[in-house]
């Protein structure tokens, strides 16, 4: 996407000591930035708080990568904000997050339209409870038109089920004979997956300092960068992403060539 030089540097105003916008290259941003947003309750537990004011610290902390992502200049911006496994979790938690997904959608809708973001969702949306899928609807009906940044939510989202579903669909197109199993190539198959049409990441940042990827993205992670920090995802800044971003500048990335 376009870079608005004047509004990025306005942005990044009040550097702290060890990073500046100057340490990166706005030349190679990545395309595609995901996340594996961890540690909203640790957050709140040490703090002495209930987890929930951990997960409302970590709204707020997605509403800050959204927009850091799209004064960068990312195409798309995914983020991991329920599982399929975290059904498991206490009833309570669980409302709590579904209700605040639902009220944060239409809170920032203002801002998707302000900034052109187009929202897409990955998972199984219908198991989810009416209202939270209704609004999730409203959101991407209105955000549709949106040409500029794509921001990507994975929410019941668990990616072997995603490749499972992938072949059940391919399977069925075969059967149909729409589609001969010569044909099945990694480009069709990527086609049937929830991030169809779009980039894999260049890069996966996950905060909390956890090193496992959780059901997430196996098939497109394939060549990503990974970048964990040890920050709990409410104190992720729009400085963390440029911490990560000068670190992905860092690498050589060879594809598997030398
Ligand atoms: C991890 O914290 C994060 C989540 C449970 C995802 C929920 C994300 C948010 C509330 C922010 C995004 C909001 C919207 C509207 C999409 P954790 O509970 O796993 O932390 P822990 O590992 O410290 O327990």
């Amino acid at each position: 996407m376009q870079i608005d030089k004047q509004k990025l540097i306005a942005y990044y105003a009040d550097a702290p000591e060890d990073i500046s916008l100057d340490d990166i290259d706005l030349d190679s941003i990545p395309r595609h930035v995901s996340i594996i947003m961890d540690g909203n309750g640790r957050w709140a537990t040490r703090r002495g708080l209930d987890r929930a004011k951990g997960h409302v610290a970590g709204v707020d902390s997605l509403r800050e990568a959204v927009t850091t992502s799209v004064r960068l200049g990312f195409d798309v911006l995914s983020a991991y904000a329920f599982s399929t496994e975290k059904w498991k979790r206490p009833k309570l938690e669980v409302d709590l997050l579904m209700s605040l997904f639902a009220k944060t959608l239409i809170a920032e809708l203002p801002l998707f339209h302000q900034e052109n973001v187009r929202l897409q969702l990955f998972g199984d949306l219908e198991a989810l409870p009416e209202e939270t899928y209704r609004v999730f609807m409203r959101g991407l009906e209105e955000t549709a038109d949106h040409d500029g940044m794509t921001f990507a939510l994975a929410v019941n989202y668990g990616s072997r089920a995603e490749i499972v579903r992938a072949a059940a669909q391919i399977a069925r197109e075969v059967q149909a004979g729409m589609l001969s199993p010569d044909d099945i190539t990694q480009d069709v198959f990527s086609s049937h997956l929830y991030t169809a049409g779009l980039p894999d990441p260049d890069l996966l940042i996950r905060t909390s300092g956890e090193l496992r990827l959780s059901n997430y993205f196996l098939y497109q992670l394939a060549y990503t960068e990974l970048y964990i920090t040890d920050t709990l995802w409410p104190d992720f800044t729009r400085w963390e992403m440029l911490r990560a971003i000068r670190s992905f500048q860092g690498r050589s990335r060879r594809f598997g060539g030398v």
